[in-house]
């Protein structure tokens, strides 16, 4: 029902000491995405839609990504982390402006699907004025437990607050919610904080609800799409369920993956038909993958366009910056970055490439080396389509080589060199004829060789 409009607010304000980290909680990465912007990226998106993120004070980095991840968003300022409900209310603003439908997520369980928020709003569109999301855990310890009646949602008992029964119930609150707009704030207003830890907990939303006569719902799914990190353990854990998801989803678009538990993907990695990876490839942010190309073992690649059947690795190393057209060949130990390849460029072997536009069909030989720091500034280097570069030259940068030009191998070339020409800059070879024998027949003559024992 895109008329409707959806306000989603994400809490954040979490201190994440457990991660023993200087980095915000939130910002680590799963798939190569920090966990605010999955969770930012499941949010509705429709025209009418917004989102309302609460931050902790100082938090400049987080409110950054986020502008990063959804431009559109507003962020708010949580400055005393008084509980849950506490922090949902820094958005008053937000909900005050009245949407339809009001999500409330948090920032560190990035797995939520954006199907699942579709079906906590259809619940509120079938009359709910709060839909809960649970799931089974397996270790219910620490949750909140839904307590239900028949399908009557009747309240949430927090750890601290159950008793041995209620701790017993493995139903537990996964911590999405979702208000009707109209009477979410009456109902947050209302939630004291007369518990053991004096928060202010969203949970008591629901025995609220009821005791304005309207209903809550409660909305079940899987453990693992609702997985919330406070650990590095936890973050490896929702790698890994990451990982198979991205891998299925690969799987099912039609790219070959050969062995699929050892490739790694990241969440934007887009393949094109007929792809191929090898075993043990590493894909983070930024790439995309065109038909026909194959991905040879041990490749780690990142912000990197690659063009259709080309072929990478084994042991390539593309950088930020790469773009590769049509059937460029990169082999073993290349490594590139902010380098531009036209069709069917070869670098083969050993070479690094950066800062560099590459003409259609040049072919780069072993060990060449693009020299483009100075140690203060970066230059490029520009290779003319059809060109030839020898095996162990060094390209000084800035510098230009010809359409059509070759370059003798072990050169070491800081000048431009023009189309078509032949550079070389090497000493002449010297010829002794016979010396390597007048050398040895002189040795033996002054030491006896050792003999064997
Ligand atoms: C909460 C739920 C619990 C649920 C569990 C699911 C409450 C009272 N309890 O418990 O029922 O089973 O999540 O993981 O809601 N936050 C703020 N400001 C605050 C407090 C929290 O922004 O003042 C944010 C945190 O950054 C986090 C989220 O809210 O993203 C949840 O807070 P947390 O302290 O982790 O709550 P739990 O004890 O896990
Ligand atoms: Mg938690």
């Amino acid at each position: 029902m895109s008329s409707r409009s959806t306000l989603t607010i994400v809490l954040a304000a979490g201190e994440g000491t457990r991660m023993r980290s200087s980095l915000p909680k939130v910002l680590h990465p799963v798939a190569g995405r920090p966990l605010i912007a999955h969770v930012l990226a499941a949010a509705p998106d429709d025209k009418n839609d917004a989102i309302a993120v609460v931050v902790g004070p100082d938090h400049q980095v987080v409110v950054d990504e986020i502008k990063r991840a959804r431009p559109e968003a507003k962020t708010y300022v949580q400055h005393e982390r008084l509980g849950t409900a506490h922090a949902v209310l820094a958005a008053r603003e937000a909900i005050a402006s009245g949407a339809d439908d009001i999500l409330i997520a948090f920032g560190d369980t990035p797995l939520i699907d954006k199907r699942t928020f579709e079906r906590l709003r259809t619940a509120l569109r079938d009359g709910a004025a709060l839909a809960v999301l649970g799931f089974r855990a397996a270790d219910p310890t620490g949750y909140g437990r839904l307590l239900v009646e028949g399908s009557e949602l009747i309240a949430i008992r927090e750890q601290a607050d159950a008793n041995e029964v209620e701790r017993a119930v493995t139903l537990c609150n996964a911590g999405v919610m979702a208000f009707a707009g109209k009477t979410a704030l009456k109902i947050l207003d209302r939630i004291g904080n007369g518990n053991s830890k004096c928060e202010y907990y969203l949970t008591d939303a629901v025995t609220i609800v009821r005791e304005l006569g309207l209903r809550a719902a409660v909305i079940e799914t899987d453990e693992d799409e609702v997985r919330g990190i406070n650990t590095k353990a936890q973050l490896a854990e929702a790698e890994q369920v990451m990982q198979r998801k991205l891998r299925q989803a690969a799987l099912d678009a039609g790219v070959t993956l050969i062995a699929p538990e050892t490739v790694f993907l990241a969440a934007d990695t887009t393949f094109g038909k007929d792809v191929t990876v090898e075993p043990f490839v590493v894909i983070g942010p930024g790439v995309s993958i065109d038909d026909g190309t194959v991905i040879h073992s041990f490749s780690n690649i990142v912000g990197a366009r690659i063009g259709r059947n080309a072929s990478i690795g084994p042991y390539a190393r593309l950088r930020p910056g790469t773009v590769l057209g049509e059937g460029v060949r990169i082999g073993n130990f290349v490594e590139t970055k902010a380098a531009d390849l036209d069709a069917g460029v070869k670098v083969n072997h050993l070479t690094y490439i950066g800062d560099t536009h590459i003409g259609e069909n040049a072919n780069i030989g072993a060990g060449t080396i693009t020299c483009n720091y100075d140690g203060f500034d970066k230059h490029r280097t520009e290779i003319g389509a059809g060109a030839f570069v020898g095996s162990n030259s060094s390209l000084v940068a800035p510098v230009r080589i010809g359409t059509g030009a070759y370059i003798g191998s072990g050169s070491v070339i800081s000048k431009d060199v023009p189309d078509d020409a032949l550079a070389v800059e090497r000493a002449e070879q010297a010829l002794r004829p016979g010396w390597a024998k007048r050398f040895r027949d002189m040795k033996m003559l002054n030491r006896k060789p050792k003999s064997p024992k």
